[in-house]
């Protein structure tokens, strides 16, 4: 499955096309504690419409548990793509 990723004129990434929910507001989340797709879905929306962006939200989420559990870091989009 291809990445489903646009950026605006303003260098936003849009990881939810259908929502309009950007990477950063994913990111926020997730460093609040929302820790599974169903609750970035309940905090932002995302993933509530076609859910083309779900692989690329549970890439963020997977980073966002290695990074909490060694400091190797890989960008969420390298993760998605393997
Ligand atoms: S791109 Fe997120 S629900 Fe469609």
């Amino acid at each position: 499955m291809g990445l489903n990723l646009i950026f605006d004129y303003n260098n936003r990434m849009f990881v939810c096309i259908c929502l309009g929910v950007t990477d950063q507001e994913i990111s926020n989340a997730i460093e609040e504690g929302h820790d599974s797709v169903y609750a970035i879905n309940r905090e932002l929306g995302a993933a509530g419409c076609c859910g083309s962006c779900m692989p690329t939200i549970e890439a963020m989420l997977d980073t966002h548990k290695g990074k909490s559990q060694s400091s190797e870091e890989l960008p969420y989009y390298a993760a998605a793509a393997g």
